[in-house]
């Protein structure tokens, strides 16, 4: 048994979802802004990797919400990257850190995970047994590639802002080392919106 994962991101009409300098992009539109808050509630754990924390530093918390009603907040963080003062690891939410048994690091009030490696399915399992049975992955590229790549993905939404970024380095939703794959993974389409000046795409990943 596992939590229903859903991988939610933004990314501009050139498929990036931040500069070549990592560093975050304005791609959303105030109408997906609104839909990624209202998104975040029914989850019960919003998830990202460690490089989102260094490159973004965000809350991932709900505007509005006190600390029982957010999402828990999980970060897969293998060596303790985390800086302490991360908002990621405030009072305003749970938080929980998936790291390395070689990692010795404490961040006072959060739950710590140390596993002897990094299995995506073997911790989802986990999650499931804590009683989260939903997960909103968030990103980065590296990390919604490792879901993909387990076929842990549930449900794939995109918003398409209208912007362009550009750079060969610039991270896309998807990263990681690639596939060696001919048809890649397969999506089902589901439908479109438009949300300002953009457009969400989603998608039920169709796996072999
Ligand atoms: N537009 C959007 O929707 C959106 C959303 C979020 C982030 N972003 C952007 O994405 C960029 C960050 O993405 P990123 O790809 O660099 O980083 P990331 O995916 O946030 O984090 C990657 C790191 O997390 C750890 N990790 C994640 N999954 C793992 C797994 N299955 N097994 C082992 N380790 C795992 C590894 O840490 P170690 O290297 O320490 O082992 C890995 O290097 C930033 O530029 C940010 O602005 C954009």
């Amino acid at each position: 048994m596992r939590p229903f994962i859903h991988v939610n991101c933004a990314m501009s009409a050139d498929g990036k979802i931040a500069g070549s300098d990592r560093k975050q992009v304005r791609i959303s539109s105030a109408e997906d802004k609104e839909r990624v808050k209202r998104l975040r509630r029914q989850y019960d754990a919003i998830l990202v990797g460690v490089g989102t924390v260094l490159a973004d530093d965000p809350h991932l918390t709900v505007k509005g919400c006190d600390f029982d009603e957010n999402p828990i907040r999980i970060v897969i963080d293998p060596h303790g990257r985390t800086p302490l003062d991360a908002a990621v690891v405030d009072d305003r939410a749970k938080t929980v850190i998936i790291t390395l048994e070689s990692c010795d690091k404490v961040w006072p009030g959060v739950s710590i995970i140390r596993c002897d490696e990094i299995v995506l399915v073997d911790i989802m399992e986990h999650l499931a047994q804590c009683g989260i049975e939903s997960v909103l992955v968030e990103g980065g590229g590296e990390t919604i590639a490792s879901f993909f790549k387990e076929k842990l993905v549930d449900r794939y939404t995109v918003f398409v802002g209208s912007m362009l970024i550009g750079g060969r380095t610039s991270p896309t939703p998807v990263d990681g080392d690639g596939w060696v794959a001919d048809d890649g993974i397969q999506l089902e389409f589901k439908g479109s919106e438009v949300l300002g000046d953009g457009v969400l795409l989603t998608y039920s990943p169709r796996y072999q």
